[in-house]
This record gives C-alpha cells, sequence and structure tokens, in this order.
C-alpha cells in the first residue's frame, strides 16, 4: 500500500462565482428560473428598441439624480464644506452632464475638448476643474484666462503654468496633482508630483513662492473601482500632512482637498464573488472614512473637501440593449420535461468549448470597452421557461476577440431576441469607437418616465463627412 498520502486539492472555483451559481453546477439541479429584464424605469424594452433600434444606450435620468443624492447626503450630513465635481471623461453625454450640474455638481474636466463642452453646457469657468496630464497651452491659457481652476501634473505644466501667469493681470488660482501611495496596488504612478520623496513639497514651495500664483487645492486621484474606504482616509492623512508642511514653511494654508474620484459602482470584475452588494462598500462607507479625518481638524483649519467622481454615479444609470443577430453553436432542444440546464452542463463538460451556445450580439467591444475588466450582466427582455445555461456572448465585430462575455449564464433565446447589458452607464459611450459600425443611438428615460433621444446613431455622412480625398484620386 503506498504510504504517501496526497492530500485532496481544493480549488475555489466555487468561491469566485456567485453564491446562486452553485445550483447551477450541480448538473442533476434543474437549475433557477431565469431572470429577465423587461423594461428600463417603466418603458418596455421592446419599445425602446422599436423607436430608436439597436444597439442602443439607455441612461436612467431616475437613477443619475438617486445616486447624486445618496452621494451628497453621505457626504455633506458629515462633512458640510463638500463639493462635487462630475467627470467628463466618465460620460460627457449633454444630458448626463446637466443632471449633475442641476443636482450642484460642478465639472472636471480632462481636456480641452472636455473643458470647452462643459462652458458649452454652461458652466462658468470658476465651476471647472482642469485635470491631464498633457496639456496644451492654448488650453492653460483659455483656463486660466477665464477663472477656471488648473491641477498642474508635472513640472513641464508649472513652467507653462507660470509663463502663462506671469503675463495675466492677476494672481491664478492653481491646484498641484499628487501622487499618494495609499497601499492599493497595483499604484497608478503616471499622475502628479510623488509625495513620497519630497517632489510634491518642491513643486508647493514654488507654486507658493510664485507672488502670480495662489495654490489652492492639493489633489490626488488614487484609481478606480477602489473597494476599500480606508484608502482615501489614507490620501487624506497624507496630503493633510503636506498641508500642514506647507503652513509651517511657507505660512499658507492650503483650502481645498480634492481626493479625485474612483468609488465603485455596484459591479464586478471577473473572477470576483457576488453578489456585487456584497463585494462593493456604500458610498456611506467612503464618507465616514474621508470625513472622519477631516472632522479631526479644528474646525478653522477644515479645508473644502472636493470629490471628483464618474463610475459610481454613473455607471448603474446606463444600459445597453441588444438584439441576437445569430445563434452559433449546438443546443440540446429542449423535450417536455426534459433538463435542459442539466443537459447542457453535462454536454459542455464532456465536449468543452465545441458544445457551447454563442449568441452573437449586434454590440460588441466596439461599444462596450469596460467589459474586458468588468462582468457585465446580460438579461432576456422577455420571460422564457428554460432555466438558464452557459452561453458565450459574441459581438459584431470581424475579430474573434469581440467577446462580451466569456460564459453568461441565459435561457434558451432565438436570433432576434433583446437582451439588456447592465451596468454600463461608465466609460462605455465616451470609449466606445467607430469600428466596423459607427455609434448608436443613446437614449435617456426622464423622470417621468418618457424616452427621449439623447444622441442620434450616427450616420456615414457624420464620419466620412470628415474626410478629405486628394484630387488626383478623384471625388465621391
Ligand atoms: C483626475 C480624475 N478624476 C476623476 C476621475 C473619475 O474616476 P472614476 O470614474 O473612477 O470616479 C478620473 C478617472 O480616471 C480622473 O483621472
Amino acid at each position: 500500500m503506498p504510504l504517501t498520502y496526497f492530500p485532496p486539492t481544493i480549488t475555489d472555483e466555487l468561491g469566485r462565482q456567485p453564491i446562486e451559481s452553485a445550483i447551477e453546477r450541480n448538473a442533476f439541479s434543474r437549475g433557477k428560473e431565469a431572470s429577465f429584464r423587461e423594461a428600463i424605469d417603466g418603458v418596455l424594452v421592446a419599445d425602446l428598441a422599436r423607436s430608436f433600434g439597436t444597439p442602443l444606450f439607455v441612461f436612467s435620468e431616475r437613477t443619475l439624480r438617486e445616486k447624486a443624492k445618496a452621494m451628497r447626503e453621505a457626504f455633506r450630513s458629515r462633512y458640510a464644506k463638500s463639493e462635487f465635481a462630475w467627470s467628463f471623461k466618465t460620460n460627457h453625454l449633454d444630458a448626463v452632464c446637466q443632471v449633475f450640474r442641476s443636482e450642484g455638481w460642478i465639472a472636471d474636466a480632462a481636456s480641452g475638448f472636455e473643458y470647452a463642452k462643459a462652458r458649452r453646457l454652461g458652466y462658468a469657468a470658476r465651476e471647472i476643474v482642469l485635470n491631464g496630464p498633457a496639456k496644451p497651452r492654448a488650453d492653460l491659457e483659455r483656463a486660466m484666462a477665464e477663472g477656471a481652476l488648473v491641477q498642474i501634473d508635472n513640472w513641464d505644466e508649472l513652467g507653462l503654468v507660470e509663463d502663462i501667469a506671469a503675463a495675466a493681470p492677476a494672481p491664478v488660482e492653481v491646484g498641484l496633482r499628487l501622487l499618494v501611495d495609499t497601499g492599493i496596488r497595483p499604484m497608478w504612478s503616471k499622475f502628479g508630483f510623488a509625495l513620497a520623496d519630497g517632489e510634491a513639497e518642491r513643486a508647493a514651495a514654488r507654486v507658493v513662492r510664485n507672488r502670480k500664483l495662489r495654490l489652492h487645492t492639493l489633489h490626488t486621484h488614487i484609481g478606480t473601482y477602489i473597494l476599500l474606504p480606508e484608502a482615501y482616509a489614507v490620501a487624506a492623512r497624507k496630503m493633510l500632512a503636506l498641508r500642514d508642511a506647507i503652513e509651517q514653511r511657507h505660512g499658507h494654508l492650503v483650502p481645498c482637498l480634492n481626493l479625485g474620484g474612483g468609488l465603485p459602482s455596484v459591479s464586478l470584475l471577473h473572477g470576483m464573488a457576488g453578489p456585487a452588494e456584497r463585494a462593493v462598500p456604500p458610498v456611506d462607507a467612503y464618507a465616514d472614512a474621508i470625513t472622519a479625518v477631516l472632522k479631526a481638524l479644528p474646525a478653522k483649519r477644515r479645508p473644502l473637501l472636493r470629490m471628483e467622481n464618474g463610475r459610481h454615479l454613473v455607471d448603474e444609470a446606463g444600459y445597453l440593449v441588444t438584439r441576437i443577430a445569430a445563434v452559433k453553436g449546438s443546443r440540446p432542444t429542449l423535450s417536455a420535461g426534459g433538463d435542459l440546464a442539466g443537459l447542457a452542463y453535462k454536454e459542455q463538460a464532456l465536449r468543452g468549448n465545441e458544445a457551447r451556445t454563442g449568441y452573437v450580439l449586434d454590440a460588441g467591444i466596439n461599444l462596450l470597452y469596460t467589459a474586458a475588466w468588468f462582468r457585465i450582466e446580460a438579461m432576456p427582455a422577455r420571460a422564457t421557461n428554460t432555466a438558464p445555461t452557459p452561453v458565450r456572448l459574441y459581438g459584431p465585430l470581424c475579430m474573434a476577440i469581440d467577446v462580451v462575455r466569456e460564459q453568461a449564464e441565459l435561457p434558451l433565446l432565438e436570433t432576434g431576441d433583446l437582451l439588456t447589458l447592465y451596468p454600463v452607464g461608465a466609460y462605455n459611450s465616451n470609449q466606445s469607437m467607430q469600428f466596423i459600425f459607427g455609434r448608436p443611438a443613446m437614449a435617456m428615460i426622464t423622470e417621468q418616465g418618457k424616452a427621449e433621444l439623447i444622441r442620434q446613431a450616427e450616420t456615414l455622412e457624420d464620419i466620412a463627412g470628415l474626410e478629405r480625398l486628394p484630387g488626383h484620386l478623384g471625388t465621391v
């Protein structure tokens, strides 16, 4: 008898899936009822598709306002001097930005383009902070002349700002962007002046000594989808220590601390255990962590707190309505009383990828940049009487990498069926690309439950109209 003992291998395979999916992984179980989303804020998905076509981005005004209200209350109830800037880069649709503006948000612009978009929407320049690591001189000149707050990212930019300020009629308020190690890994090292090695203090000293500049803000953006509220407390403590040092050495108390964005939406990365509501801390936990640090200061020394969020506020307000253009692969036919869930799992276990059913959608990674990291949930728009089974969700591009979900749990659906992909409100519409297809229509469901078009589907003229043909190549 062999004496070597091999302990059983215990994998975390199940642990990485939502609890409910354990039911589905039992090949002998009948599975569970397939969920479906028939309507968004009371408007039937089928009606949306009929009115605006598919694919279609849909935004819920009600959710946008609920998220704004919850964030405002979480922070202001704890710390009255809280202010919020809407991150245009996360979603710069006019309708979305205007909702935040009406909720009292100022604008966080990351380029001259976003700055101009904010001005066009009616934001006063003093209601805009200008971010970004590569601001051209012309953008800096405009922002500084109009009175926006430039958050300086690097030495080259500081040099430009000093140069522009030298010719300005009055001193110009600026912010400094800091690189702060909060313990989050990987650490974003691209942005700002490093706090740890004294670089930030040297930059601050240069600003404070310049009589044409006023140091208004210390800023950091520690990353996105940050699941640890404590990381913000670490950032706040470290930034306050720099603020103290600046005051001691130069007699200037910096009035504002900007802790950037990064709060998560209720969503899951690939491979994370769910449900998302359990994995993602509520906004109150972040407000607690940050404001506790600020409230420890004597009242007179407390700074204005600015937050610059995107994802947390808009992701859950965004849906993508898509249609199944084709069904691929084999799928066991359902006989009366048959157990499709069990069959499909067994078949897949035996034959692997070959057995996989795939739905080819009319929306893919051209519209869903974040699908690479996030497990975007797919739901049919109608009830079915079949249990969910594993399928792959392909996009419409002629590229093998165009896969929205390697494996989603969906009931038996047919070509022409509608699905909603959710949550997709953050970054996707802004980062969508005109690759093979133009960008689709975008709609908003108003608080009154009316579906309004907020961006038309792009036409050939919108895209090709920008092209110019050299004379010797003919005319179009
Ligand atoms: C400077 C700055 N502020 C705010 C944000 C918004 O981040 P999030 O969408 O994670 O809230 C970003 C995003 O990259 C950013 O770069």
